[in-house]
């Protein structure tokens, strides 16, 4: 078992394309859940909540999204139709990870937004030490509010991502990284 560190180090997106089953278990996706949401959350307000897309129910959600593209695309071909039912079924498991974040009295809305943020990446990692892979990505239909309408979102709700998780196909290249100079500052210095 690798530790934490070199864990934490090593992950990599893997585009969805690239995900393959077996996906998680059912206890492995109530272990990845709990840590995706053992998240700091100034308030424990919990401004975010998740939404599995397995088996059947990912092309249940790509059939609503499929309806919406076609909606916006009256020229659209089968094949890209296609491609948009097939959405959420391309890894084995999908989690959205769904913002509530809102006005409150004390909590900035921002705060609550970044606290999904936290979650969405809790979660990529917990994959990773699990011995799968994710991706986090959001594409168009995250931000159509038809889509979100279809998936069951109320109004207030935003998508942080869709963080689709299965078994790498082969490993993945690692891509360059910012140089700690270009980001890191000391101040005072
Ligand atoms: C909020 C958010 C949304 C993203 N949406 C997309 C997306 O729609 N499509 C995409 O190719 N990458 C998207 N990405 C980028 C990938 O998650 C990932 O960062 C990238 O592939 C680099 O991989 P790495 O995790 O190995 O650094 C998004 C990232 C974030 C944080």
């Amino acid at each position: 078992m690798p530790d934490a560190i070199d864990l934490l180090k090593s992950r990599r997106s893997v585009k969805p394309a690239d995900l393959t089953g077996p996906g998680p278990s059912a206890a492995e996706i109530d272990n990845l859940l709990t840590i995706a949401s053992r998240v700091p959350d100034h308030g424990k307000l919990a401004p975010w909540r998740f939404i599995v897309f397995a088996g059947a129910g990912r092309l249940e959600a790509g059939k609503r999204i499929a309806a919406v593209f076609r909606d916006g695309h009256p020229d659209a071909t089968a094949e890209q139709i296609e491609f948009e039912r097939q959405r959420l079924a391309r890894a084995p498991l999908v989690v959205a990870v769904v913002s509530r974040a809102g006005p409150h009295v004390k909590i900035p809305e921002w705060e609550q937004q970044l606290s999904a943020g936290a979650a969405a990446m809790n979660l990529a990692n917990a994959a990773h030490a699990l011995g799968f892979a994710a991706n986090w990505i959001t594409e168009w239909y995250a931000y159509d509010r038809r889509v979100l309408d279809a998936l069951g979102l109320a109004p207030h709700e935003r998508i942080a991502g869709f963080i689709h998780i299965g078994k790498p196909a082969r490993p993945p290249e690692e891509r360059a990284r910012p140089a700690l100079a270009d980001i890191v500052t000391r101040f005072g210095e």
